[in-house]
Parts: structure tokens; C-alpha cells; sequence
């Protein structure tokens, strides 16, 4: 009896291996080097951070757009500006992502790495108001950049911490160049339509509007 209990577990085991290994293929952990993976922790939260920054900042530009486009509201040049803006601000998060990614810090899931972004505002009573919103806006975000730059060239006073001079060079280049171009760009939109505003009242910003959507405002 004993002996055809034994047989039957050892029938029952070799079907149960069978069944899992036809269903399912595990494969042992690959080791790969991690020596690769140098960025150090620092500032590889900070920009994590940035990421959300920058999906913030997107957000904050949809709501520009949506409300500018509102029939009430009905500022098509705005609200075209600012959909533009919204696109450009999601694609900086992308490219942060795809930094990380080379770096070989997106190992960690992404729950801590993408929250849900919550814009700004919702109305703004004047095309004054938002453009001053986006230059502050603009404004923060580049403080934010230099901040990364700052922990990242000097990111801790551990043996293997060093100034990461790849990121650092990237930020400089790329991020703050456009961050510089993009405020430069804003003070000077504000200054025109400040004038237009003086002289026109609300024809002005009627007019400033047209003058965005076909583009003749530099
Ligand atoms: C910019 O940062 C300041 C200080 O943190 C904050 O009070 C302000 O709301 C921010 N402005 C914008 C437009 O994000
Ligand atoms: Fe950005």
C-alpha cells in the first residue's frame, strides 16, 4: 500500500512539473554588471523630481490652453501658444526619462517618478495675467535646473560621488539654453502687449492675440 501511495505522489509530482513548466517559463535572474550605473543618489532624485516638474509645468499650460479657448473667453492665438507650450513641456519630461533610462537609473518602478500633476490655475481673468504666469512659471523651473546642476556637480562627500560633468553639461546646454530663450521670449511678449493694453485698452489684447496666432510676434 505504502509503495502505491509512493508511486502515485511521484506520478502526481512529474504532471504537476510538466503542467508548470509547459505554462510558464522561468528563467534564473541575469547578472549584469552595475558598475555602469553611476550617478549618484543625489542627484538622481533630483531628477526624478524634475520629471514631475516638468509634467507640472504641462499641465499648467493645457489649462492655458483650454481656458483661452473657451467660446466665452475665445483667445485662439493664447490658446494656441499654450497647447504649443503644453506639448514642449511633455517633451522635456521625456527627455529627463530618456536621460535616466541611459544612465541606467530607470530600474526603480515609476510609481515615485510620475504623480498626478495638478496645473496652476483653472481661469485667468487676463492675457496679461497668464503670459506673467508662464514668465514665473519659466522662472521657477529654471531655478529648479540650476539646482540640479549644483547637487549633481558636487553630489555628496561619499568616496565614489564625482561632478557629473555629462549631466551638468547637458543641463547647461540644452535645458537652460532654452529655458533663457523661453523667458527672454515671454518678458518680450509682455512688454509689447503691456503697450498694446496702454494704448488700445481691450482692442489690444484682441489685436495681440491675432498677432500670436499668425505667428508675427518675436
Ligand atoms: C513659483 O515659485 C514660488 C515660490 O515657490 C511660488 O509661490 C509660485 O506660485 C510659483 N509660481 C509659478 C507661476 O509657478
Ligand atoms: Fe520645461
Amino acid at each position: 500500500m505504502k509503495i502505491m501511495q509512493a508511486i502515485i505522489f511521484v506520478i502526481a509530482a512529474i504532471c504537476a512539473h510538466s503542467v508548470t513548466a509547459e505554462l510558464q517559463c522561468k528563467l534564473p535572474a541575469v547578472e549584469i554588471p552595475k558598475r555602469w550605473i553611476t550617478m549618484a543618489e543625489p542627484c538622481t532624485l533630483k531628477m526624478r523630481a524634475q520629471v514631475q516638474e516638468e509634467l507640472n509645468a504641462a499641465l499648467t499650460y493645457m489649462a492655458m490652453g483650454a481656458h483661452f479657448s473657451r467660446d466665452t473667453v475665445n483667445r485662439p492665438g493664447f490658446a494656441k501658444m499654450f497647447f504649443e507650450s503644453a506639448s514642449e513641456e511633455r517633451e522635456h519630461a521625456i527627455k529627463i526619462i530618456s536621460y535616466l533610462l541611459m544612465r541606467g537609473e530607470l530600474t526603480s518602478d515609476i510609481s515615485t517618478l510620475i504623480r498626478n500633476p495638478e496645473p496652476l490655475h483653472e481661469r485667468w481673468d487676463t492675457g496679461f495675467e497668464a503670459l506673467t504666469d508662464a514668465l514665473n512659471l519659466e522662472s521657477n523651473v529654471t531655478s529648479k535646473i540650476r539646482d540640479i546642476i549644483t547637487v549633481c556637480e558636487n553630489p555628496s562627500k561619499e568616496e565614489d560621488a564625482f561632478n557629473d560633468y555629462h549631466l551638468v553639461d547637458y543641463l547647461s546646454g540644452d535645458f537652460l539654453e532654452e529655458q533663457y530663450k523661453g523667458q527672454k521670449d515671454l518678458a518680450h511678449k509682455l512688454s509689447i502687449l503691456g503697450k498694446m493694453l496702454d494704448n488700445y485698452g481691450a482692442l489690444g489684447e484682441f489685436l495681440f492675440d491675432k498677432k500670436l496666432l499668425y505667428g508675427e510676434l518675436f
